[in-house]
């Protein structure tokens, strides 16, 4: 079973964070969850998800709204406060972590090795160990920092997935849009998905 880490941070398109865990799930991986403080709050706004207190009532909460068992160890949750979290050492085995959306502040902190917080120390970790880690960030429009940030994590290896999604596939509704990211990210990372039609097919 495939192990995977999913930051969600404060910016907009928690959506895709959402989605991003669903198709995990039905893909058959195991997902280990941080959420930032400021994404929990932007959880709040778009999707009505509330995701409040301790850790273990977040942890149930997010069952909850993905359609787990209670208790089910297929889904661990992280306070991002917690740097002793598994996922804050190199030992954890994972496949790779996905920071969706990423705000520019997680990809300054990330490309600068600040790792003050679990999200930003286990991007850290994925550097340092050599695993795929993908970061979708969520601004408009860029300042000269924010480009020099996401250029600086391109060319450590990180995976820069922008949520610019495309309109070659006809997308119909505001999940296709989703989807299409969400493929791509998917795609990066070798899991099998239908999610989106890809060009020519
Ligand atoms: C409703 C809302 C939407 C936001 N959208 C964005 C965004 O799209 N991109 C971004 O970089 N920051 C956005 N922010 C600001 C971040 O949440 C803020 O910089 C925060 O400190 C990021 O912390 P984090 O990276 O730990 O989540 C938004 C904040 C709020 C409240």
């Amino acid at each position: 079973m495939k192990r995977y880490i999913v930051a969600i941070t404060g910016a907009s398109g928690s959506i895709y964070g959402c989605r991003m865990l669903q198709v995990l799930k039905e893909a058959g991986c195991f997902l280990y969850v941080t959420v930032s403080k400021p994404g929990r709050q932007v959880l709040k706004e778009e999707m009505g998800w509330v995701l409040e207190g301790r850790a273990e009532v977040v942890e149930e909460r997010l069952r909850e709204y993905l359609g787990y068992s209670s208790g089910d160890p297929a889904l661990r949750y992280f306070d991002p406060e917690d740097l002793g979290a598994v996922i804050a050492s190199g030992s954890a085995q994972n496949d790779g972590m996905i920071v969706i959306p990423c705000t520019m502040s997680t990809v300054s902190a990330i490309a600068h090795g600040t790792a003050g917080n679990l999200i930003e120390r286990a991007a850290d970790v994925m550097l340092k160990e050599g695993r795929p880690l993908v970061v979708v960030p969520r601004e408009t429009p860029l300042n000269q920092v924010h480009l020099e940030n996401m250029l600086k994590l391109a060319r450590m290896g990180v995976h820069v997935v922008p949520a610019m999604p495309a309109f070659y596939h006809h997308p119909q509704t505001i999940n296709d849009l989703v989807d299409f990211i969400v493929g791509r990210v998917l795609d990066l990372l070798g899991v099998e998905h239908h999610l989106y039609s890809r060009w020519g097919e």
